[in-house]
Protein backbone atom coordinates (compact mmCIF):
# COMPACT_ATOMS: atom_id res chain seq x y z
CA UNK A 1 0.00 0.00 0.00
CA UNK A 2 2.52 2.38 1.18
CA UNK A 3 4.47 1.44 -2.08
CA UNK A 4 1.66 2.62 -4.51
CA UNK A 5 1.33 5.37 -2.83
CA UNK A 6 4.61 6.52 -3.32
CA UNK A 7 4.61 6.08 -7.01
CA UNK A 8 1.19 7.77 -7.30
CA UNK A 9 3.16 10.60 -5.72
CA UNK A 10 5.08 12.47 -8.59
CA UNK A 11 8.70 12.96 -7.80
CA UNK A 12 9.61 16.38 -6.28
CA UNK A 13 10.72 19.08 -8.20
CA UNK A 14 13.73 20.64 -6.82
CA UNK A 15 15.36 23.57 -8.90
CA UNK A 16 18.46 23.74 -8.87
CA UNK A 17 19.56 26.57 -7.02
CA UNK A 18 23.42 28.92 -6.39
CA UNK A 19 24.30 29.93 -2.77
CA UNK A 20 27.36 30.41 -2.15
CA UNK A 21 29.51 29.03 -4.44
CA UNK A 22 27.38 25.61 -4.69
CA UNK A 23 24.55 24.50 -7.34
CA UNK A 24 21.91 23.09 -5.09
CA UNK A 25 18.62 21.12 -4.77
CA UNK A 26 16.57 24.18 -3.85
CA UNK A 27 15.25 22.02 -0.82
CA UNK A 28 18.49 21.94 0.54
CA UNK A 29 19.93 25.30 0.11
CA UNK A 30 19.77 27.43 3.44
CA UNK A 31 20.58 30.71 4.55
CA UNK A 32 21.63 31.43 7.91
CA UNK A 33 18.89 33.12 10.98
CA UNK A 34 21.86 35.26 11.07
CA UNK A 35 21.84 36.52 8.17
CA UNK A 36 21.33 40.67 7.68
CA UNK A 37 18.79 40.30 4.30
CA UNK A 38 16.63 38.04 6.93
CA UNK A 39 17.31 40.12 9.85
CA UNK A 40 17.31 43.82 8.26
CA UNK A 41 16.64 43.59 4.46
CA UNK A 42 20.26 44.67 4.30
CA UNK A 43 20.83 43.40 0.57
CA UNK A 44 20.38 44.02 -3.43
CA UNK A 45 18.60 41.68 -5.77
CA UNK A 46 18.35 42.00 -9.40
CA UNK A 47 16.11 40.44 -11.98
CA UNK A 48 17.64 39.36 -15.14
CA UNK A 49 15.16 38.23 -18.44
CA UNK A 50 16.38 35.43 -20.52
CA UNK A 51 15.02 34.87 -24.27
CA UNK A 52 16.07 31.06 -25.59
CA UNK A 53 18.78 31.26 -23.40
CA UNK A 54 20.00 35.11 -24.27
CA UNK A 55 19.96 37.29 -21.62
CA UNK A 56 18.79 41.04 -21.98
CA UNK A 57 20.80 43.91 -21.50
CA UNK A 58 22.67 41.84 -19.15
CA UNK A 59 25.49 44.64 -18.84
CA UNK A 60 22.85 46.92 -18.00
CA UNK A 61 21.62 44.94 -15.06
CA UNK A 62 25.48 44.52 -13.56
CA UNK A 63 26.20 48.38 -13.68
CA UNK A 64 22.61 48.77 -11.82
CA UNK A 65 23.71 46.06 -9.21
CA UNK A 66 27.43 46.96 -9.05
CA UNK A 67 25.59 50.99 -7.61
CA UNK A 68 23.58 49.06 -5.43
CA UNK A 69 26.27 47.41 -3.84
CA UNK A 70 28.66 50.27 -3.82
CA UNK A 71 25.66 52.54 -2.21
CA UNK A 72 24.85 49.73 0.79
CA UNK A 73 29.20 49.31 1.08
CA UNK A 74 29.23 45.57 0.21
CA UNK A 75 32.54 44.62 -1.09
CA UNK A 76 32.86 42.12 -3.90
CA UNK A 77 35.08 42.28 -6.44
CA UNK A 78 35.04 42.56 -10.42
CA UNK A 79 36.19 38.52 -10.40
CA UNK A 80 33.27 37.32 -8.06
CA UNK A 81 30.73 39.19 -9.86
CA UNK A 82 32.08 38.06 -13.53
CA UNK A 83 31.33 34.33 -12.23
CA UNK A 84 28.02 35.12 -11.47
CA UNK A 85 27.18 35.42 -15.31
CA UNK A 86 28.68 31.75 -15.47
CA UNK A 87 26.58 30.73 -12.98
CA UNK A 88 23.36 31.94 -14.02
CA UNK A 89 24.49 30.46 -17.58
CA UNK A 90 24.94 27.65 -16.11
CA UNK A 91 21.22 27.62 -14.19
CA UNK A 92 19.26 28.13 -17.57
CA UNK A 93 21.12 25.03 -18.84
CA UNK A 94 20.66 22.65 -15.91
CA UNK A 95 17.42 23.98 -14.88
CA UNK A 96 15.68 23.23 -18.65
CA UNK A 97 15.52 26.60 -19.55
CA UNK A 98 17.43 27.40 -22.75
CA UNK A 99 14.87 27.47 -24.85
CA UNK A 100 11.41 29.93 -24.49
CA UNK A 101 11.15 32.34 -21.55
CA UNK A 102 12.97 32.59 -18.21
CA UNK A 103 14.40 34.90 -16.06
CA UNK A 104 16.78 34.92 -13.17
CA UNK A 105 16.74 36.00 -9.71
CA UNK A 106 20.29 37.41 -7.54
CA UNK A 107 20.08 38.89 -4.25
CA UNK A 108 23.68 39.62 -2.48
CA UNK A 109 22.96 40.54 1.31
CA UNK A 110 25.85 41.89 3.62
CA UNK A 111 26.15 38.06 5.05
CA UNK A 112 25.57 36.44 8.18
CA UNK A 113 26.93 37.99 11.43
CA UNK A 114 26.23 37.26 14.59
CA UNK A 115 25.46 39.04 17.50
CA UNK A 116 22.97 41.13 16.01
CA UNK A 117 23.91 44.44 15.02
CA UNK A 118 22.75 47.04 13.37
CA UNK A 119 25.95 48.50 12.18
CA UNK A 120 27.86 47.07 9.70
CA UNK A 121 29.87 43.78 11.05
CA UNK A 122 33.30 42.93 10.66
CA UNK A 123 34.97 43.37 7.18
CA UNK A 124 35.35 39.39 6.96
CA UNK A 125 31.87 39.14 6.88
CA UNK A 126 31.13 37.18 3.79
CA UNK A 127 28.52 38.71 1.48
CA UNK A 128 25.80 35.51 0.92
CA UNK A 129 25.11 35.19 -2.36
CA UNK A 130 21.93 33.67 -4.07
CA UNK A 131 20.85 33.10 -7.65
CA UNK A 132 17.83 30.65 -9.18
CA UNK A 133 15.96 30.54 -12.50
CA UNK A 134 12.46 30.16 -12.97
CA UNK A 135 10.66 29.78 -16.07
CA UNK A 136 8.60 33.01 -17.08
CA UNK A 137 4.55 32.54 -18.30
CA UNK A 138 3.22 34.37 -21.27
CA UNK A 139 1.68 37.62 -20.85
CA UNK A 140 -0.07 37.78 -24.09
CA UNK A 141 -3.43 37.62 -23.92
CA UNK A 142 -3.14 40.13 -20.89
CA UNK A 143 -1.04 42.46 -22.94
CA UNK A 144 -4.41 42.13 -25.71
CA UNK A 145 -6.49 43.32 -23.19
CA UNK A 146 -4.68 45.62 -21.11
CA UNK A 147 -4.59 45.65 -17.24
CA UNK A 148 -6.38 48.07 -14.91
CA UNK A 149 -4.14 49.58 -11.64
CA UNK A 150 -4.75 51.05 -8.72
CA UNK A 151 -3.13 54.31 -7.12
CA UNK A 152 -1.83 53.87 -3.64
CA UNK A 153 0.46 56.91 -1.34
CA UNK A 154 4.18 56.32 -1.34
CA UNK A 155 5.23 55.04 1.86
CA UNK A 156 8.81 54.48 0.68
CA UNK A 157 11.99 55.68 2.14
CA UNK A 158 14.28 58.50 -0.07
CA UNK A 159 16.61 55.77 -1.94
CA UNK A 160 14.04 53.94 -4.17
CA UNK A 161 16.57 54.10 -6.77
CA UNK A 162 18.30 51.26 -5.12
CA UNK A 163 16.84 47.82 -5.98
CA UNK A 164 17.09 46.58 -2.09
CA UNK A 165 15.07 43.46 -1.16
CA UNK A 166 13.25 45.94 1.76
CA UNK A 167 10.18 45.45 -0.39
CA UNK A 168 7.28 46.03 2.21
CA UNK A 169 5.51 48.94 1.08
CA UNK A 170 5.66 47.60 -2.38
CA UNK A 171 4.65 44.25 -1.28
CA UNK A 172 1.95 46.01 0.72
CA UNK A 173 0.82 48.29 -2.58
CA UNK A 174 1.05 45.10 -4.55
CA UNK A 175 -1.95 42.93 -2.43
CA UNK A 176 -4.13 46.18 -2.40
CA UNK A 177 -4.01 45.70 -6.13
CA UNK A 178 -4.41 42.14 -5.77
CA UNK A 179 -7.74 42.04 -3.62
CA UNK A 180 -9.89 44.25 -6.20
CA UNK A 181 -8.43 42.42 -8.75
CA UNK A 182 -6.11 45.13 -10.28
CA UNK A 183 -3.05 44.42 -11.97
CA UNK A 184 -0.60 46.86 -10.58
CA UNK A 185 -0.58 49.75 -7.92
CA UNK A 186 0.98 53.05 -8.87
CA UNK A 187 3.17 55.18 -6.19
CA UNK A 188 1.56 58.72 -5.88
CA UNK A 189 3.98 61.47 -3.73
CA UNK A 190 2.93 64.84 -3.19
CA UNK A 191 0.23 64.46 -5.87
CA UNK A 192 2.94 63.12 -8.70
CA UNK A 193 2.80 59.59 -10.22
CA UNK A 194 5.75 57.83 -9.56
CA UNK A 195 6.04 54.42 -10.81
CA UNK A 196 4.42 50.81 -9.86
CA UNK A 197 5.27 48.61 -6.96
CA UNK A 198 7.51 46.67 -9.62
CA UNK A 199 7.96 48.55 -13.03
CA UNK A 200 8.17 52.03 -14.15
CA UNK A 201 5.04 54.28 -15.51
CA UNK A 202 4.62 56.15 -18.77
CA UNK A 203 1.82 58.11 -20.45
CA UNK A 204 0.99 59.69 -23.67
CA UNK A 205 -0.24 63.17 -22.93
CA UNK A 206 -0.92 65.87 -25.60
CA UNK A 207 1.27 63.53 -27.93
CA UNK A 208 4.43 63.57 -25.75
CA UNK A 209 5.65 60.13 -24.77
CA UNK A 210 5.82 61.38 -20.36
CA UNK A 211 7.92 59.28 -17.57
CA UNK A 212 9.05 60.26 -14.52
CA UNK A 213 12.95 61.20 -14.45
CA UNK A 214 15.67 59.37 -12.81
CA UNK A 215 15.82 60.86 -9.11
CA UNK A 216 15.79 58.98 -5.51
CA UNK A 217 11.97 58.64 -6.24
CA UNK A 218 11.90 55.57 -8.72
CA UNK A 219 14.05 52.84 -9.47
CA UNK A 220 15.98 53.46 -12.83
CA UNK A 221 14.68 50.05 -14.79
CA UNK A 222 16.54 48.51 -17.03
CA UNK A 223 13.13 48.34 -19.80
CA UNK A 224 12.12 52.16 -19.07
CA UNK A 225 15.92 52.97 -20.59
CA UNK A 226 15.31 50.50 -23.56
CA UNK A 227 11.55 51.76 -24.17
CA UNK A 228 13.00 55.13 -24.13
CA UNK A 229 15.92 54.46 -26.98
CA UNK A 230 13.89 52.66 -29.03
CA UNK A 231 11.03 55.70 -28.86
CA UNK A 232 13.39 57.97 -29.31
CA UNK A 233 14.77 56.17 -32.72
CA UNK A 234 10.95 56.08 -34.15
CA UNK A 235 10.81 59.86 -33.74
CA UNK A 236 8.43 59.87 -30.48
CA UNK A 237 8.55 63.30 -28.86
CA UNK A 238 9.85 61.80 -25.46
CA UNK A 239 9.81 64.00 -21.92
CA UNK A 240 11.09 62.61 -18.76
CA UNK A 241 8.45 64.53 -16.95
CA UNK A 242 6.09 62.34 -14.50
CA UNK A 243 2.34 62.50 -14.37
CA UNK A 244 0.64 64.58 -12.22
CA UNK A 245 -2.63 62.89 -10.39
CA UNK A 246 -4.68 66.10 -11.92
CA UNK A 247 -3.94 64.58 -15.54
CA UNK A 248 -4.83 60.94 -15.28
CA UNK A 249 -7.81 62.27 -17.44
CA UNK A 250 -5.65 64.48 -20.25
CA UNK A 251 -3.52 60.97 -20.87
CA UNK A 252 -4.58 59.04 -23.89
CA UNK A 253 -2.48 56.12 -23.33
CA UNK A 254 -0.69 54.61 -19.96
CA UNK A 255 1.46 51.49 -19.93
CA UNK A 256 4.27 50.01 -17.63
CA UNK A 257 7.39 48.45 -17.75
CA UNK A 258 9.05 46.16 -16.18
CA UNK A 259 11.56 42.95 -17.25
CA UNK A 260 8.99 40.36 -16.62
CA UNK A 261 6.27 42.69 -18.17
CA UNK A 262 8.26 44.26 -21.33
CA UNK A 263 5.54 46.83 -22.07
CA UNK A 264 2.22 46.51 -20.32
CA UNK A 265 -0.83 48.17 -21.52
CA UNK A 266 -2.87 50.19 -18.78
CA UNK A 267 -6.48 50.30 -20.01
CA UNK A 268 -7.93 51.88 -16.44
CA UNK A 269 -6.71 53.34 -13.65
CA UNK A 270 -8.76 53.68 -10.49
CA UNK A 271 -12.39 53.74 -11.45
CA UNK A 272 -11.10 55.80 -14.67
CA UNK A 273 -11.30 54.22 -17.96
CA UNK A 274 -8.21 55.24 -20.06
CA UNK A 275 -9.25 56.61 -23.39
CA UNK A 276 -11.52 54.05 -24.79
CA UNK A 277 -10.28 51.37 -22.35
CA UNK A 278 -8.50 49.46 -25.07
CA UNK A 279 -4.52 49.09 -25.17
CA UNK A 280 -3.53 52.41 -27.11
CA UNK A 281 -1.01 52.95 -30.75
CA UNK A 282 1.75 54.40 -29.17
CA UNK A 283 1.93 51.53 -26.71
CA UNK A 284 1.27 49.00 -29.15
CA UNK A 285 4.42 50.30 -31.37
CA UNK A 286 6.18 50.63 -28.08
CA UNK A 287 6.00 46.69 -27.54
CA UNK A 288 6.65 46.07 -30.94
CA UNK A 289 10.06 47.78 -31.02
CA UNK A 290 10.93 46.97 -27.64
CA UNK A 291 10.45 43.15 -28.40
CA UNK A 292 12.32 43.16 -32.08
CA UNK A 293 15.37 44.92 -29.69
CA UNK A 294 15.74 42.46 -27.23
CA UNK A 295 15.08 39.77 -29.79
CA UNK A 296 17.94 40.58 -31.52
CA UNK A 297 20.45 40.35 -28.62
CA UNK A 298 21.73 43.88 -28.21
CA UNK A 299 22.97 45.10 -25.04
CA UNK A 300 24.71 42.21 -24.07
N1 LIG B 1 10.97 44.94 -10.55
N2 LIG B 1 10.32 49.95 -10.43
C1 LIG B 1 10.37 49.08 -9.41
C2 LIG B 1 9.98 49.54 -8.04
C3 LIG B 1 10.78 47.75 -9.64
O1 LIG B 1 10.85 46.87 -8.62
C4 LIG B 1 11.11 47.33 -10.95
C5 LIG B 1 11.59 45.94 -11.26
C6 LIG B 1 11.03 48.29 -11.99
C7 LIG B 1 11.38 47.94 -13.41
O2 LIG B 1 12.76 47.69 -13.56
P1 LIG B 1 13.32 46.76 -14.72
O3 LIG B 1 12.79 47.26 -16.02
O4 LIG B 1 14.77 46.89 -14.62
O5 LIG B 1 12.83 45.37 -14.42
C8 LIG B 1 10.65 49.58 -11.68
C9 LIG B 1 11.49 43.58 -10.63
C10 LIG B 1 11.36 42.96 -11.96
C11 LIG B 1 10.87 42.76 -9.51
O6 LIG B 1 10.83 43.25 -8.41
O7 LIG B 1 10.44 41.66 -9.76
Amino acid sequence: MTMTMQADVPAATARTVYLNGEFLPSDRAAVSVDDRGFLFSDGVYEVTRVLSGQFVERGRHRRRLERGLRALEIQLTTAELDVLDDVADRLIVDNGLGTGEAMVYLQITRGAAFPRTHQFPSTHTRPTIYLSAAALSSKEELRERGVSVITVPDIRWARCDLKTVNLLPNTLARQKAAVVGAYEALFVRDGVLLEGSQTNLFAVIDGELRTAPVTNYILAGVTRDVVLEVARSAGIHVREFPVMLDEICRATEFFLTSTTNDVMPIVQIDAQLVSDGRPGPVTQQLHQAFMERVSWGFGQ
